[in-house]
């Protein structure tokens, strides 16, 4: 886990980072079975093996090494989610949960499953090479659009060597995680499986060191609304919570 709950309300509209990265079929084949979500988004990232999933709005399929899934828990969805490796027994993948606003939390559910042929990507002059699953970079749009939050959502490949300046939005939250190589932030060395929040300003500087690096950047509005978090279920004060849990032990948790 990269951030999670002890951190809120640092990284504001994320709630958490997880990074599952192993080669021990043992470690994950358990998986996530059957559970729900209200609240929030979760966005899983798939880098090496696969997750099976299926949903309780009926939808089913395998996430395979650079596909995304966007999910909109909003008023509520009960799912699994069951790694299942590449041939090597190799397993690597990246969920982050983005909250939902006070407005939007008993929103419809909805899915976005984005396969890795429908994620553009732009190769600059220095060979930097950026995956937009969500925002707009030089005019181009990622495919995960219309998200409360207006997040970016980018997977930056550096080779040795290279500078990236990447403008931000005043005000938004914006961290990168990085996951191979080394880069340098400011005066930060950043070894792979570490993470790097930034200040609040309009553009970030990011310094590839001697070998390749790869990461994630991600940037979102904060929503500055209470946060009462239990389990998979993110709501805004401890009765919502209460009713969640409740209507998810009798049966009335789905909503649509
Ligand atoms: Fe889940």
């Amino acid at each position: 886990r990269a951030f999670g709950y002890s951190q809120v309300p640092q990284f504001d509209p994320f709630l958490m980072l997880d990074d599952f990265h192993t080669s021990n079929p043992d470690e994950y084949l358990a998986g996530f079975p059957w559970h729900p979500h209200r609240g929030i988004e979760t966005i899983t990232y798939v880098l090496e093996g696969l997750v099976e999933h299926g949903d309780s709005m009926g939808n089913a399929g395998v996430i395979g090494a650079g596909d995304v899934q966007w999910m909109t828990a909003g008023s509520g969805i009960i799912h699994q989610e069951m790694p299942k490796g590449d041939s090597q027994g190799r397993m690597y993948g990246l969920q982050l949960w983005a909250n939902l606003p006070q407005s939007q939390k008993m929103m419809a559910p909805r899915y976005r499953e984005v396969k890795n042929a429908d994620i553009p990507h732009i190769v600059q002059p220095d060979g930097v090479v950026i995956r937009i699953i969500s925002g707009r970079l030089n005019g181009i749009s990622g495919p995960v659009r219309d998200v409360v939050i207006d997040p970016e959502y980018l997977d930056v490949e550096m080779p040795a060597d290279t500078r990236l300046y990447h403008p931000t939005p005043p005000g938004h939250t914006a961290f990168i995680y990085l996951f191979k190589g080394r880069v340098r932030v400011d005066d930060l060395d950043l070894q792979p499986g570490s993470l790097a929040l930034f200040e609040d300003g309009d553009q970030v500087h990011i310094q590839a060191q001697a070998s390749s690096a790869r990461f994630l950047f991600i940037s979102g509005k904060p929503l500055q609304e209470p946060v009462a978090w239990r389990g998979p279920i993110v709501m805004n004060t401890q009765d919502e919570l209460r009713i969640a849990f409740s209507e998810y032990q009798n049966g009335t948790f789905l909503k649509s």
